[in-house]
């Protein structure tokens, strides 16, 4: 029996080059566990109607957590094209399986740590540590979105909120809407999350990234939660900041931030940024985190002008590695690989072409096996 049993999930792209990487690597690290393959992406949406298919819900409940790498993901019309001819009209509806797994899996938790390691060129400062958290199953991510626009709806919305007779002359058809569900649950949750990591892991503050000036109910609950919360961890400082001035401030003073914590699209945005701040996609990695289950990934997507390659940078999905050995307890192994990683980036010797260099994805992995 080995320790851990890890759903395996390369998806598509470059997503299965990186991943190859990343099992090169653990398996230098002689870490205890079974990878069983689950299929998840593109190629499954096109030949049965689903990217997520149930045969790997069924595998990840047997699992530890996950390790996914990329999907291929498309707008629904152009989704709906690309079905198999017998599964053409029947009406089937593309969605991410990605933000499928959070939901069944209420993996709410979107951890995005972003460290600027020495000697990395594509640092935009060397004093960079920044943690990302985002809420990962509600906000204007809930999927509850209308269009066309039912006047049913329209008109009960009207009656509660008299802001919605402006829209009145507007055609059903010409209009769309999007909900931004923020629940107090939610809030506490995630709030509380980075409250902890920031105690764990000592950093001073807590930057709660919202616009409750505008967004008075959503933003504002976020807020009200968030000082309740707050006032569980008197050593750590809440600050507030709005989102727009937060992305400014985030160029001109990265290094005043440490532990940010968000509603799910500003923290889309705050983590891309906050991942260009130390070296872009090929760095940006991500744990989506639940209570029982996690599945970590990077952020990048399946860049398929370079599907097959192994051109593209392994980094991110190997720090994503590093965040599931965090979540598995397994300190030391995670001690040593991002050790291994800072090693290799601060040598400069093995380099993938983002860095200025032409080293191959299973290059960077071997390299990271020699400083293990
Ligand atoms: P992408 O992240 O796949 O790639 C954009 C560009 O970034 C690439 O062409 C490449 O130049 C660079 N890049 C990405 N990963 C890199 C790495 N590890 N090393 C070096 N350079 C890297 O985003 P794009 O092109 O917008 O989307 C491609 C597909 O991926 C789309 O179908 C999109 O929907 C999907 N996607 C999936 C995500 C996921 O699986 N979580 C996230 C983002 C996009
Ligand atoms: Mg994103």
């Amino acid at each position: 029996m080995t320790k851990y049993r890890i759903a395996w999930m390369p998806g598509d792209g470059i997503g299965v080059d990186v991943m190859e990487a990343t099992r090169i690597v653990l398996d230098a690290l002689k870490f205890d566990a079974e990878y069983v393959p689950a299929d998840i992406g593109w190629e499954f949406w096109c030949r049965e109607g689903n990217p997520l298919p149930q045969r790997t819900i069924e595998i990840l409940q047997t699992c530890t957590c996950g390790l996914f790498g990329a999907i291929t993901s498309k707008p629904k019309d152009e989704a709906a094209l690309e079905l198999s001819p017998e599964l053409q009209g029947k009406g089937l509806v593309y969605s991410s399986p990605i933000v499928g797994l959070r939901q069944l899996f209420d993996l709410y938790t979107n951890l995005r740590p972003c460290k600027a390691y020495p000697g990395n060129p594509l640092n935009y400062r060397d004093d960079i540590d920044l943690v990302v958290f985002r809420e990962n199953t509600e906000g204007l991510y809930s999927g509850v979105e209308f269009h066309p626009f039912p006047d049913e709806l329209r008109t009960i919305i009207t009656k509660y909120n008299p802001r919605m007779s402006r829209f009145e002359d507007i055609a059903r058809d010409d209009m769309s809407v999007s909900l931004r569900v923020i629940t107090t649950k939610g809030a506490r949750r995630i709030i509380k999350k980075a409250f902890e990591y920031a105690q764990q892991f000592g950093y001073p503050t807590v930057t709660l990234v919202e616009k409750p000036n505008v967004l008075r109910e959503t933003s504002g609950m976020m807020t009200r939660v968030g000082r309740d919360v707050a006032k569980d961890f008197p050593d750590i400082e809440l600050w507030e900041t709005n989102i727009d001035a937060q992305m400014m401030w985030l160029l001109k003073n990265p290094d005043d931030y440490g532990v940010l914590v968000t509603s799910n699209m500003f923290g889309d945005i705050v983590s891309d940024l906050s991942a260009q701040l130390v070296g872009g996609l090929g760095f940006a990695s991500s744990g989506n985190i639940g209570d029982e289950f996690a599945v970590f990934e990077p952020t990048h997507g399946s860049a398929p002008k370079y599907a097959g390659q192994y051109k593209v940078n392994p980094t991110a999905m190997l720090l994503a590695t590093k965040l599931m050995l965090d979540w598995l307890s397994e300190s030391e192994m995670a001690e040593v690989l991002e050790s291994a990683i800072a090693k290799v980036i601060a040598e400069g010797k093995v380099r993938t072409y983002d860095m200025g260099g032409d080293s191959s994805t299973l290059d960077v992995a071997h390299a990271i096996v020699g400083k293990l």
